[in-house]
């Protein structure tokens, strides 16, 4: 028995080991494939998933230290908020001032950062002189404008809004009234985008417009022009989304699909003036949401957020931006930056004071079964994600879980549930999970074990 069970174990071994090398070998062909280190800025993230991300920017603000330190680290694209449009740069017929969007456009070239133009014609900021022209002298001066600006910035604007905002609200999907509406009627757009592309033919045109996030009445007159324009060749190579969001006009449940249904007609869709109003998580959630529908389609080249700190946004009162106040990264910040794949790592390196807490209620109760609800709270760091263990008696079952992504150890009694798009937290900020369970004839709860947070 001994002398014929000796070569016996050393071929055992060989094989054990030959097969535990092949299984980690397969285990590791498996991986997702991931750069050595995860990007750690918005910009940097974006450009490895082939995009861009920028800010809007004010001239006045460039000479604030952080307000540049943060456009500078954070960001690769930028628009200037007001310093381009025609009450800017035109105040006065054929008087053309570029002094304060030049500083926007040096200060981003110089630094590898691309740059947004907006915008050229549009209702607003327009001075006086242009809404008192007849017709035949706006259409010249409208021309006239839009070859001069764009002359100006040849070969340094990757896109320009060519047209701002030319439809209206509501249900008609009518055009808006404006001096080129009322007087040079329909054909205005389609005109300034045959200006557009003769005075800089290696600028991408846009139409820019809010309230055309997702499938409505407006979108679709939008959709229906673009669709028009291509049909016909005239040059139009991209649509601007702005997303400004709040409660009262929240994130479209449709907006991906807006954005494949334009993509679709051949046009880049770019997100050009992104801000969602809110704080904590639930700002989190959505500016999470905007970012993945981007990446979900493929001619979504770029996400603009409009403005950097709360304090200097338009919507101040309601803190819609990445950073407070004082620059901090909010929530939002990171949930964007983990959408965007990069590193979700607020704490640094290993994140080491990431903690979290996990408590068990049972939410709705009908005998046979029940919805049981997670809370998480994170410790004194913020955490960018969590997970915990849930086990179940058997042969209680769990049919369903959300918020979470739920995954079952060899036993198929313990379930491990990760943060989904919920993993960002501030300290002692909570989110929660849920799941559905059959009672099977068992009624012992479950037990909530190994909460770990990142
Ligand atoms: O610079 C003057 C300052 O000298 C003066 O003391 C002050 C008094 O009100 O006004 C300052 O100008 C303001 C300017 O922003 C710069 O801060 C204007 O009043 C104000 O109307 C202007 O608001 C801009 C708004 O467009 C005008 O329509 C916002 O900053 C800008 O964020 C906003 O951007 C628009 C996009 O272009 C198009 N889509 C919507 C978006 C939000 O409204």
């Amino acid at each position: 028995m001994i002398s014929r069970s000796l070569p016996v174990r050393p071929l055992r071994a060989a094989l054990s080991a030959a097969a535990t090398a092949l299984l980690t070998l397969t285990a590791l062909a498996a991986l997702p494939q991931t750069p050595a280190h995860a990007a750690d800025t918005l910009g940097a993230a974006a450009a490895e998933k082939g995009r861009y991300f920028g800010a809007a920017v004010a001239a006045s603000h460039l000479g604030e230290a952080q307000y540049a330190a943060t456009l500078n680290t954070e960001f690769n694209s930028v628009t200037p908020e007001n310093e381009m449009k025609w009450d800017a740069v035109e105040r006065t017929r054929d008087s053309f001032t570029f002094g304060a969007a030049d500083q926007i456009v040096n200060h981003a070239l110089g630094r590898g950062m691309k740059v947004r133009g907006h915008t050229l014609v549009w209702h607003s900021q327009l001075p006086g002189w242009v809404a008192g022209l007849g017709a035949t002298e706006l259409r010249s001066a409208m021309n006239h404008h839009i070859t001069q600006v764009m002359t100006h910035y040849k070969g340094k604007i990757h896109s320009w809004d060519v047209v701002n905002e030319a439809f209206q609200d509501g249900g008609s999907g009518a055009r808006r009234s404006s001096p080129f509406q009322d007087k040079l009627g329909d054909g205005f757009i389609e005109e300034a985008f045959r200006t557009a592309r003769a005075a800089d033919p290696d600028a991408k045109l846009c139409y820019n417009d809010y309230n055309t996030d997702g499938v409505n009445a407006k979108s679709n007159a939008v959709y229906a022009m673009v669709r028009d324009f291509k049909a016909r060749g005239v040059p139009i190579d991209c649509v601007g989304f702005q997303s400004h969001f709040n409660s009262a006009s929240p994130v479209p449940s449709d907006y991906r699909a807006n954005l494949q249904r334009f993509a679709d007609l051949g046009v880049e869709v770019q997100i050009t003036e992104l801000d969602i109003e809110g704080s904590g998580t639930a700002q989190a959630t959505n500016y999470g949401n905007v970012v993945r529908a981007c990446l979900a389609v493929t001619r979504c080249t770029g996400i603009t957020v409009w403005g950097i700190p709360d304090k200097y946004s338009w919507r101040a009162s309601g803190t819609p931006l990445l950073f407070d106040d004082n620059y901090n990264k909010k929530p939002a910040y990171h949930a964007v930056l983990s959408a965007l794949g990069g590193s979700t790592d607020p704490g640094g390196p290993g994140n080491p004071g990431a903690t979290c807490t996990a408590t068990y209620t049972t939410a709705e109760d009908w005998g046979s079964g029940y919805n049981g609800k997670v809370t998480i709270t994170a410790g004194s760091s913020p955490i960018s994600a969590w997970s915990v263990n849930v086990t179940m008696t058997p042969p209680q079952k769990v049919v369903a879980v959300w918020n979470g992504a739920a995954g079952w150890d060899t036993s198929g009694n313990v379930m491990t549930v990760r943060s989904t798009h919920n993993g960002t937290l501030q300290p002692g900020t909570s989110t929660t999970f849920g799941f559905t369970a059959q009672r099977n004839g068992t009624s012992t709860p479950p037990q909530l074990s190994a909460c770990t947070a990142s």
